[in-house]
């Protein structure tokens, strides 16, 4: 690098950290890997995953008999942990012993990376981009493709960021096409979502050539953004953050899950919690967070020809339909079966990475007041998922830059084979909804 460019990136690290905000830098963090042996041991982690908030068990909630799951603490916990394990006889081993120099080399390959910006310009695969910088991107395209990009503010985050929303046609005018709606980043600290969403909009309007097919007879509308604030807490404070930034009843804990804050079957206690400290906190009454707000407009607005709703999160190779909040099934489940199997097929056959797919419930663990389950049972979507993309880096949310070429386009793979299936099985807006 250039001395200039060093320079520079010193100065892009001032600007984004120590001056206006104490950049939490995971000093001594530690990362342990446990492997728990039979459903004693891993109802134990879940009942650890819960009295234990100042632990982060980034695996905890996932899948039922997962081989192996993942939790960070600072170092002073680190002691009492090791030998709550050893007294469990809990197998467990120090993966990471100090978190720090990881984020700080992420931290630099993405500043590094964005040397180059010229905004309103971005190059998805090139590095992660800010929500200001997205909302900037998003702002441009109108002008670029005049006939076939129109962005929208549907409202506000919490801390006052303005909440777009895009939509793409082909441009002949047609008017009321069903329409594929996806959102990314209800989860902050889940990179990968908003450089998927920014991905798929670069397919359909630069690749229009190859992508036209997908457009011809639906719109598809992307808010690539949901947790505008909890993202940007993750560019400039603390890089694993996954909720809102809106103060709590608990003046230690912020944030809300919002995708435990929808309003069809909210404070279910087995699949969200009413703790503020947690992780999977539901806030104080559904749509309490005015991003859960704004993505419910969102749906509502486009419920009469919502034919696909198709939620991004990382990690965990998941295509997860709904109910969340029951182990029944809904009454259209195996057409959204063929719909997640046909993105499954795609991506197995593209690259060899393996997706499992079947309702939240039963594939993972009870889910309540998700978005999915809000999409289908209120907002009546014909097929509504969630896409857990893969893992990367560390923690499973924090993949190289240089790794986003790789998951997006294997991604793209099967978000596109899904989006063919749908057009297939419902060529128009589906008149029964529900
Ligand atoms: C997990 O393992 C236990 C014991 O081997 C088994 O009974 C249970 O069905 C498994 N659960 C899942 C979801 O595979
Ligand atoms: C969804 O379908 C039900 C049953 O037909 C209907 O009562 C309800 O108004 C629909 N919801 C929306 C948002 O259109
Ligand atoms: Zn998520």
């Amino acid at each position: 690098m250039t001395s200039i460019g060093l320079i520079i990136l010193l100065l892009l690290l001032l600007q984004h950290s120590s001056v206006l905000f104490a950049w939490q830098d995971y000093k001594d963090y530690h990362v342990f890997e446990l492997t728990p042996r039979d459903a004693n041991e891993e109802s134990l982690l879940r009942k650890l995953a819960r009295e234990k908030p100042q632990w982060d068990f980034l695996g905890s909630r996932r899948r039922e008999n997962e081989s192996t799951v993942r939790v960070m603490v600072p170092h002073e916990e680190a002691s009492s942990l090791v030998s709550l394990f050893d007294s469990h006889q809990l197998k467990h081993r120090l993966l990471i012993e100090d978190l720090a120099p990881l984020v700080q080399a992420q931290r630099a390959e993405n500043l590094r990376s964005r040397l180059h910006l010229q905004l309103p310009h971005i190059d998805v695969l090139a590095a992660f981009y800010t929500h200001a910088e997205i909302n900037a991107y998003l702002d441009s395209l109108p002008e670029r493709y005049p006939k076939r990009a129109q962005v929208k503010q549907f409202g506000w985050s919490y801390e006052r960021r303005p909440l777009k929303v895009l939509t793409i046609s082909n441009g002949d005018g047609r008017r009321n096409k069903p329409v594929i709606l996806i959102d990314g980043t209800v989860h902050a600290r889940e990179w990968i979502s908003p450089s998927m969403a920014l991905y798929i909009i670069q397919q359909l309007l630069e690749n229009y050539a190859e992508n036209q097919e997908l457009l011809q007879d639906y719109d598809w509308v992307i808010m690539p953004v949901v947790n505008a604030d909890g993202y940007e807490h993750t560019h400039t404070v603390s890089r694993y953050w996954r909720k809102t930034r809106k103060p709590t009843t608990d003046p230690e804990c912020v944030g809300t899950d919002i995708n435990r804050n929808f309003a069809h079957e909210w404070g279910r206690d087995a699949g969200s919690s009413s703790d503020p400290c947690e992780d999977i906190y539901r806030g104080e009454r559904p749509f309490d967070q005015p991003e859960s707000q704004v993505l419910r407009d969102l749906l509502l607005h486009y419920s009469q020809r919502l034919n696909f709703y198709l939620s991004l999160h990382s990690y965990g190779n998941y295509l997860l339909l709904p109910w969340g909040y029951t182990k029944d099934f809904p009454d259209n489940y195996q057409d959204m079966m063929a719909v997640a199997e046909a993105g499954a097929m795609a991506i197995v056959h593209a690259t060899n990475g393996i997706y499992s797919y079947g309702s939240t419930f039963y594939l993972l663990y009870p889910t309540s007041g998700d978005t999915t389950d809000y999409a289908l049972g209120v907002a009546n979507a014909t097929v509504a998922m969630t896409m857990e993309l893969p893992a990367g880096g560390f923690l499973g949310f924090d993949p190289w830059v240089s790794h986003i070429e790789g998951l997006v386009t294997e991604s793209w793979v099967g978000v596109r084979a899904m989006a063919v299936e749908v057009i297939r099985r419902y060529p128009t807006i589906v008149e029964d909804r529900k």
